[in-house]
């Protein structure tokens, strides 16, 4: 068992997973997730801290925790995908393994979604298969913590 948390960190808008835009993310909540992942997590030896914010600041407080605390990252930023200088900096910073998810492909998705800021400071990208998409990148960090 990894004594070091896999941090699995949500941005903006994604504490309404279930209830927001169902036909683009899904009908699971975000609570649903959560216990999917911790699941995932126990058959694969890791922990998992998950956390869901809809401040940037925050996230990148908590994107500083992982690299501090954690064996690596998962990062689901929201909208502050296409937006977060801040972010990408802190990202950048951090030297854990990092996966940035998504639950829709946003390269299918309206112009403005399909650059990520994010993307460059991180081992790789899962997206387009909705909350199937954690359980894969749990087993993509695994590979690489
Ligand atoms: C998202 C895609 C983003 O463009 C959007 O702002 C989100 C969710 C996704 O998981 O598909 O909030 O990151």
């Amino acid at each position: 068992m990894a004594s070091k948390p896999v941090y699995v960190l949500n941005g903006p808008n994604l504490n309404l997973l279930g209830a927001r835009e169902p036909d683009v993310y899904g009908r699971e909540t975000l609570a649903d997730i959560e216990a999917d992942v911790k699941a995932q997590a126990k058959t694969l030896g890791l922990t998992v801290e998950f956390r869901q914010s809809n401040n940037e600041g925050t996230l990148v407080d908590w994107v500083q925790e992982a690299d501090a605390k954690g064996s690596g990252l998962i990062i689901n930023p929201g909208a502050y995908t296409h937006t977060s200088i801040a972010l990408l900096d802190a990202l950048k910073a951090a030297s854990i393994p990092k996966i940035e998810l998504h639950l829709s492909n946003i390269h299918a998705r309206e112009e403005y979604r399909r650059k990520s800021l994010t993307a460059e400071a991180v081992n790789g990208v899962i997206m387009g298969f909705g909350a199937k998409g954690y359980r894969l990148a749990l087993d993509a960090i695994k590979t690489l913590v």
